[in-house]
């Protein structure tokens, strides 16, 4: 399995605090079956700044690290992006990483509120030929109220990336709901565990995929398990499924046309 976000680098953010805590994060992503992960610390959050050649330097240290452990996993760059109005002058002053050098950004909006520009910046980014995931859009208030808000931004051109622990209830029962609201609206492309710390906000990445299959069925859980791995290898991504038998059949159509190609 691959993860697309997760705080593994040590010390950076509110993730791993030291190298030890990063080794045990690798370790129990091994353990819980992910053999390659997109390193993603905060940017621009106001809180931290890990501007994109600072990240490449500390994940060539760290896969060297895991390396001398003899830890089988995989580290890309990333970054997830607070969404703010000088991100196209960041971008231009190449301080910001895409996903594993794809043409995929991970970007972060308030827990609050959606940016009145949002289907701007989106816009904006497609434009260049750069393609945003929305991190966990249903822990953003406006969001769970009205998940239209987060249609406009699939229908502008994003994708969207549901939390392991937000499926699994570890944010609470709103968000739960209203992550499976939004997997069942087809509006979610991708799952990863935003992994923090090994006891405190963990992986649990393998549970999620089999409650996904459970509850939404087969089809979705294999879109998000290939979108993930589309990210890394740079290519399109599947339109989810969505829960309507009409809408079914016509995702199990792209995803036959994609093994096709
Ligand atoms: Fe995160």
């Amino acid at each position: 399995m691959i993860d697309i976000h997760t705080h593994i680098l040590p010390g950076i953010d509110d993730g791993a605090a030291d190298l030890d805590e990063s080794l045990d994060l690798a370790r129990a992503a091994v353990a819980d079956g992910i053999t390659g992960l997109i390193a993603t610390p905060h940017h621009a959050n106001g809180k931290y700044m890990n501007e994109a050649g600072f990240v490449r330097n500390q994940i060539e240290q760290l896969q060297a690290t895991l390396a001398e452990n003899q830890i089988p996993l995989q580290l890309y760059v990333g970054q997830e992006v607070r969404v703010h109005s000088d991100m196209f002058d960041a971008w231009n002053a190449a301080e910001l990483a895409t996903l594993a050098g794809s043409t995929y950004i991970l970007l972060e909006m308030p827990s609050s509120t959606v940016p009145k520009r949002m289907l701007e910046y989106i816009h904006e980014f497609t434009i260049m030929g750069i393609r945003p995931i929305i991190a966990h859009p249903e822990r953003n208030a406006e969001v769970v109220q009205n998940p239209d808000k987060l249609r406009e931004m699939v229908e502008a051109g994003a994708y969207g990336q549901v939390t392991t622990h937000s499926i699994l209830g570890g944010f609470g029962k709103q968000i739960e709901r209203a992550s499976w609201q939004l997997c069942r609206a087809g509006l979610i492309h991708t799952l990863s565990s935003d992994a923090h710390h090994v006891q405190k906000r963990g992986f649990r990445l393998h549970e999620a995929y089999v409650k996904v299959r459970n509850e939404l069925g087969e089809e979705f859980e294999r879109c998000y398990k290939l979108n993930a791995e589309a990210i890394i290898a740079n290519r399109e991504l599947l339109e989810s499924p969505m829960e309507t038998s009409s809408q079914k059949g016509k995702g199990w159509l792209k995803i036959l046309n994609f093994f096709q190609k």
